[in-house]
């Protein structure tokens, strides 16, 4: 029966081991990642391939229904075909011995809506080639490390985060997987400068859904009615993508929705809860170093 399913599940889960590290080019990620990288380098993009990129936890699930709905037409139930991660093939997501984003995406017609978290010089050059438009959205680095933090204990693909403390000085280090929050941020917002890429933010979305989706709207040259975009607003908000089995990660044995679900809080401000002022006081120091160089600017404060 479904408790009997559930515990065995949660059972498997905690016997699967936690995902390995190694590097490319000096940037930390999936140690599979890592020995597919050939594969996931030599990816062909196509002329009308939208990439949604972004650093994990910084609202790519969020955007990404956003786009699909778009896509649709505000047909919920065409985005409710299959989970999200069929929808959009997650670009540099393995599993042994496949590189099995880019299986997924060349096996898939055009148009395509693919999804990466690599660092912006770790995108497979075709994309640029081919000048293929991009989102790419933000989220303020306090509560990007947070949620960071409640997604490796429940996500047996990535390492075993430690301590709350001990993650902390890894990810301000810029050692976790994906790299450096800091040189992702600045780097992707760099290149708007010489591509078709629409930055956003995590924390406008949440005060301002509907002038945030309407942003996207015109950059995919879309035109929508206003009822389109008033559904749209309401299928993408936190309490029914939570609820919701194709966007939630539910369907996938390597999360533990149990310890800490996909969908976890969806606010602005949580890293108060986590913080100790000791903490905040040196990632401010940190903060204030490394974006000393660029013009990009985020709003920590809820
Ligand atoms: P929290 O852990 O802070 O709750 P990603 O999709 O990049 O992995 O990001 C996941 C984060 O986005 C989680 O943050 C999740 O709750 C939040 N999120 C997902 N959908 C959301 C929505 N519709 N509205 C607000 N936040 C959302």
């Amino acid at each position: 029966d479904k408790d009997e399913a559930a515990k065995s599940w949660e059972a498997e889960w905690s016997l699967l081991p936690h995902g390995e590290a190694s590097q490319i080019d000096g940037i930390t990620l999936e140690k599979q990642t890592c020995s597919l990288w050939e594969k996931i380098w030599a990816f062909q993009a196509r002329p009308d391939d939208l990439l949604i990129a972004s650093y994990p936890k910084a609202g790519t699930t969020w955007t990404q229904e956003i786009v699909d709905l778009i896509q649709n037409d505000g047909d919920v139930e065409k985005s409710r075909r299959s989970p999200i991660q069929q929808r959009q093939p997650f670009l540099e997501c393995t599993r042994d011995p496949q590189p099995k984003g880019v299986d997924q995406a060349d096996a898939m017609p055009s148009p395509r809506t693919l999804k990466t978290h690599l660092p912006v010089q770790l995108v497979p050059p075709s994309f640029w080639e081919k000048n293929c438009k991009v989102i790419y959205v933000a989220r303020n680095a306090k509560d990007n490390m947070v949620s960071y933090y409640h997604f490796q204990r429940m996500n047996k693909r990535l390492p075993d985060p430690g301590s709350w403390d001990e993650y902390f000085e890894v990810f301000l280090a810029g050692k976790v997987i994906w790299g450096s929050w800091f040189e992702h941020v600045k780097n992707w917002w760099r290149k708007k400068d010489s591509h078709p890429i629409l930055y956003i933010f995590y924390e406008d979305m949440l005060k301002d859904p509907k002038r945030e989706i309407r942003k996207v709207i015109e950059f995919l040259g879309k035109n929508l009615k206003e009822e389109v975009l008033d559904k749209i607003v309401y299928h993408t908000s936190f309490d029914v993508m939570k609820n919701n089995p194709m966007t939630n990660y539910t369907h996938d044995k390597h999360l533990n929705y149990k310890l800490s679900p996909f969908m976890r809080k969806g606010i602005m401000g949580d890293w108060k809860n986590q913080f100790t002022e000791a903490q905040n006081k040196k990632f401010n120091e940190d903060y204030e170093k490394h974006m000393a160089d660029t013009s990009l600017t985020f709003c920590m404060e809820p």
